[in-house]
């Protein structure tokens, strides 16, 4: 008998629970997309470069696209759909709506997710490729406009709006609100 190439996985995805058969090569984000009707998560490149499809997974920042939906069962995932708190924007979506962080909005969703986790690992004390001491006694370094670049590089915008992402993404950190999604 041929080995089947196909799974039933159940995800959990924004705290409910989907239960689904995808073939093995799905990846997570055609499961969202195309079988769960999640199209906040955007496919750009569909190769790793772009970051549109970034998605938190156990608070740790994924590009879907690089996924398959069978490695993604037993995770928590969070979409864009499920960053806010029901009516209440995340602090990260309210500063990108607030400085106009976007243009089309077709990159906004990955940038978002993407910010929520950055402000998370700055704040954890993880450094960045720009940061000049790296020593863990020496604690976050200041989120400068350079540390938030380079955290955030991995989103590209084709609306070039990274002045006012950048300027969102600092807003966001400062705001005294605990964002929700994203590892400690
Ligand atoms: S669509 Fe996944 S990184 Fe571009
Ligand atoms: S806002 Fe258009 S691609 Fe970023």
């Amino acid at each position: 008998m041929a080995p089947s190439t196909s799974s039933a996985i159940t995800l959990n995805i924004n705290g409910e629970k989907f239960t689904l058969t995808v073939d093995h090569r799905t990846t997570l984000l055609d499961a969202l997309r195309e079988r769960l009707d999640l199209t906040g998560t955007k496919k750009g490149c569909d190769q790793g470069q772009c970051g549109a499809c970034t998605v938190l997974l156990d608070g740790r920042r994924a590009v879907s696209c690089l996924q398959l939906a069978v490695a993604a069962e037993g995770r928590e995932i969070t979409t864009i759909e499920g960053v806010a708190e029901g009516e209440r924007l995340h602090p990260v979506q309210q500063a990108f709506l607030d400085l106009d962080g976007f243009q089309c909005g077709y990159c906004t969703p990955g940038q978002i997710c993407s910010a929520v986790a950055v402000i998370q690992e700055h704040a954890a004390g993880w450094p960045s490729a720009v940061t000049d001491d790296v020593r863990p006694e020496a604690g976050p370094p200041p989120l400068t406009d350079d540390e938030i670049r380079e955290r955030m590089s991995g989103n590209l915008c084709r609306c070039g709006a990274y002045v006012s992402i950048v300027q969102a993404v600092a807003r966001a950190a400062a705001s005294e609100e605990q964002p929700k999604g994203a590892a400690a």
